[in-house]
């Protein structure tokens, strides 16, 4: 497997920081490790002599696991970090941390923050190649990326698709990513939810906005629902769960009353119920688990462009 491009870019901090360029030479190096995944053997030697760090101060299942998984497919060294269980609790900062990390010997830095711009802060004061892996409300750049490539698996290309993403905008870093990969693939795209969950102004990043769930997704070809995030929510955002389910819920009802039949998407994790409903989570729409198989080819690509940048 000889693949010989690169990035523009040391850090994958966000989709905002980098070029379309950018997006497809990730598509075809993650085409060419979707092929590896595929085989009895599904290792390659790629980034031996290699060490990652995984730096989770947030709790995560599909990210961390896919990153870890991603990166032993590609044969680095990897070691896990949990903030529960660490020094950072005893008052230690976070760049004290992340270097006596760096002093042993580790290229890479793979970090979830619940803090916005954390690993462009790291990025400015240490040498290693950071991977941001969703910094509080800012940007999860992978997500958007197995997401958009997901949606050209499925229907071929994203150029002149309409995406709609529906739910809580307002406290997403999948949304923000989402919205920077699709436009800068071309993409027509809308989000949908009640007003107190779509930031002011959100327009001005070239978005259509829907308020009411059927015009919405009358409008779309993809529907990515998402959760809302009930932990970045200080003050209530919606009366109740049940109230946002009534009007926002995408379920076989309103699926059904539609002229067209739309492709589901989720970025995880689910909340059965309340924003999608278990029978339109688990039909043949829906690419929830098409979009955690291509996380583990999208990451391995990631790894493997911004290793060839390690000194
Ligand atoms: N989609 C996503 O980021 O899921 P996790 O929080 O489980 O990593």
């Amino acid at each position: 497997m000889a693949i010989v491009s690169s990035l523009s870019t040391k850090h994958l901090l966000g989709i905002k920081y980098i070029q379309k360029d950018d997006i497809e030479t990730i598509f075809r190096t993650a085409d060419n490790f979707k092929e590896v995944l595929s085989r009895p053997v599904k290792k390659v030697p790629s980034l031996r002599d290699v060490t990652i760090a995984n730096l989770f101060f947030e709790n995560s299942t599909r990210t961390k696991m896919s990153f870890e998984l991603a990166e032993k497919r590609l044969s680095a060294d990897v070691i896990n970090f949990s903030a529960s269980s660490s020094s950072v609790k005893k008052g230690e900062t976070l760049l004290d941390t992340v270097n006596n990390i760096l002093s042993m010997k580790v290229d890479m830095i793979v970090m979830r923050h619940p803090a916005p711009g954390t690993p462009f802060y790291l990025s400015q004061n240490i040498d290693a190649s950071i991977i941001n892996a969703g910094d509080g409300t800012h940007e999860h750049p992978t997500q958007a990326l197995l997401d958009a490539y997901s949606i050209r698996e499925k229907h071929g290309e994203v150029k002149d698709k309409k995406i709609v993403i529906v739910g809580d905008i307002k406290h997403s870093r999948v949304a923000l990513s989402n919205i920077f990969c699709l436009k800068k693939l071309g993409a027509q795209v809308a989000v949908c939810g009640p007003a107190t969950l779509i930031p002011k102004h959100i327009e001005s990043l070239g978005v259509q906005v829907f308020y009411n769930l059927k015009k919405a997704l009358e409008w779309c070809d993809i529907a990515n629902v998402l959760r809302i995030q009930l932990e970045r929510q200080d003050i209530k955002f919606i009366p109740s769960l049940r109230e946002y389910a009534m009007y926002y819920g995408v379920n076989r009802d309103i699926l059904e009353s539609l002229s067209k039949k739309i492709t589901i998407m989720h970025p995880g994790p689910i909340n059965r119920g309340v924003e999608i409903s278990s029978d339109v989570a688990d039909s043949e729409q829906s690419i929830i688990l098409d979009q955690v198989e291509n996380g583990v080819a999208i990451r391995m690509a990631v790894l493997y462009l911004l290793a060839g940048q390690v000194s």
